[in-house]
């Protein structure tokens, strides 16, 4: 215990709750004896902070070490696990934020944390995350994506016609995000690459934004055969303007044309390139016969599976929290239907689980 936790809560306390010894002192001579930080650190086969406060994440970024907890950290060789909490206003301040990618640089992880209420009355980001997510994410080996990479692009893309204007869609990554941490949550190392999105991105995810087709089709071109599976649920432009103005286009005209070229289709040079990943799974946003399309993008883009979901309706599709998915692979399909993306998301990677081991097992077997 931190000398501020235990303004909180008793090391007695602590120590009657648990049945366990607590250490307060980094130089207290009988701690010191019986198990100084050195012997602490090289005990544990996990050491995990939890809550760990602001000031903390700040010590251990820069390797401070004035404390017991502060020093336990720097002497451990063992993972080490942090699990942040604090007011929602000191989470979003950029200088947390830099500290949390100084510690994952550190391969430290990151176990949240969650948004709701606070216990200072305020709401957002910045909530523990619970002891049974926590849990969760120490025994992440035995998790099914353990060991598997996985790429995914999220969002719009953007795609310049002067200065000030681009054309782009409605897409607001929700549903992209949702799925990164769906496969993160399964113990995958994720790569997200997104398009320009408002979303508040937990810093677990740390994703590589991207603004035109482009710029997105390089970035997962480069990065594709380092991963197991890929999945395309960002609303990639399928036209960018052939010129882009160096200056604000002047509206002397009554009506102009502006040309447009096709843009390169990411999803399908992923699946047909020669490092191909083991699963390529694309999206199908329809305004009609959905199966009908998604069938044939299927085939054509040469994929494992496709996840077609209407758009432009009421309920679902861009922008929504919800969505439904009709999803499609070779010898099968499977509903999913009208519920949160968040909840969507954890459906659709364990159905590309479950599809992309029945293909490995066909595999061998023959
Ligand atoms: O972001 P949200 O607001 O949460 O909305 C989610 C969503 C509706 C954007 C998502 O569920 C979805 O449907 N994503 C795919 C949108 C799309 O562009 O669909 P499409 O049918 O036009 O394209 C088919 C597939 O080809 C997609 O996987 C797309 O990523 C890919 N593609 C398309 C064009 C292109 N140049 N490169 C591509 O990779």
């Amino acid at each position: 215990m931190t000398h501020s936790a235990t303004k909180f809560i008793s090391p007695l306390s602590f120590q009657a709750l648990s049945g366990n010894p607590v250490a307060t002192e980094l130089l207290d001579a009988d701690e010191e004896n019986a198990m100084g930080h050195i012997t602490l650190a090289r005990w544990a086969d996990i050491l995990i902070i939890a809550p760990a406060t602001a000031n903390s994440l700040a010590k251990f970024s820069y390797g401070l070490a004035d404390d017991l907890l502060s020093t336990l950290v720097l002497a451990a060789d063992c993972p080490l696990f942090i699990a942040p909490a604090m007011n929602q206003a000191m989470w979003g301040k950029d200088i947390t934020q830099q500290n949390i990618l100084r510690l994952k640089k550190q391969n430290i992880h990151i176990i949240g944390p969650e948004s709701g209420s606070q216990a200072c009355g305020e709401t957002g980001e910045g909530r523990m995350s619970e002891a049974v997510d926590i849990c969760n994410a120490l025994t992440c080996s035995d998790l099914p994506l353990a060991g598997i990479n996985v790429l995914i692009s999220a969002g719009p893309t953007q795609e310049p016609i002067d200065p000030v204007r681009y054309i782009s869609n409605r897409s607001s990554g929700k549903m992209g995000y949702a799925l990164a941490e769906a496969a993160l949550n399964l113990g995958a190392k994720v790569t997200l690459i997104s398009g320009p999105v408002a979303i508040n991105c937990p810093p677990t995810l740390s994703p590589i934004y991207i603004k035109t087709a482009q710029q997105m089709h390089q970035a997962v071109i480069s990065r594709a055969s380092d991963n197991d599976i890929y999945i395309g649920a960002a609303a990639v432009a399928d036209y960018s303007p052939i010129t882009t103005s160096q200056q604000k286009i002047k509206k002397y005209e009554k009506d102009t044309l502006i040309k447009l070229q096709k843009t390169r289709d990411i999803l399908a040079d992923v699946a047909n390139s020669p490092h191909r990943p083991r699963f390529v799974v694309g999206f199908a946003a329809e305004t009609e016969q959905l199966e009908h399309y998604a069938k044939e993008k299927l085939t054509r883009k040469n994929l494992d599976m496709i996840a077609a979901n209407w758009v432009g309706k009421e309920q679902g599709g861009f922008e929504s929290d919800e969505n439904a998915l009709h999803v499609y692979w070779k010898n099968g399909s499977q509903a999913l239907p009208m519920t949160t993306k968040k909840h969507l998301a954890n459906q659709l990677i364990d159905l590309i689980i479950e599809i992309m081991n029945e293909k490995n097992t066909t595999k061998n077997t023959r």
